[in-house]
């Protein structure tokens, strides 16, 4: 298990090869999914303030290279497969986002040993 420490005050159990939206949202935490997963839509998006996130998918790649003024980290917590304690910084949550009824349509899980592509 890992720890997700979600700032400013929010500490997470994490299964190694978890989904990292799937832990912050199973912590309780309202972060935005609105493309269920699948590199898209960029809702997801978190800083990585500490710990290693590991590499990033093809299809997350390809994504944050198209958003302006990127910072360096940033990444698609859909595409994240923890395999570290990390501390983040959750970018978009539903809670700031009245005009939204949810967070987006649920995130399958991914076997940890077994990345799958977007659907
Ligand atoms: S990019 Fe849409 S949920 Fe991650």
């Amino acid at each position: 298990m890992y720890q997700i420490r979600v700032e400013p005050d929010t500490v997470i159990e994490a299964e190694a090869g978890r989904r990292l939206v799937l832990a912050i949202e199973d912590g309780g935490i309202d972060i935005l999914h609105r493309c269920g997963g699948n590199a898209r839509c960029t809702t997801c998006r978190v800083e990585i303030i500490d710990g290693d996130a590991g590499p990033m998918t093809e299809w997350e790649s390809e994504r944050l290279s198209r958003v302006e003024d990127r910072p360096e980290n940033m990444r698609l917590s859909c595409q994240v497969q923890v395999r570290d304690d990390l501390a983040v910084n959750v970018l978009r949550r539903l809670r700031d986002n009245p005009d939204m009824s949810d967070p987006g349509p649920r995130p399958i899980e991914w076997p940890a040993d077994h990345p799958l592509p977007p659907e």
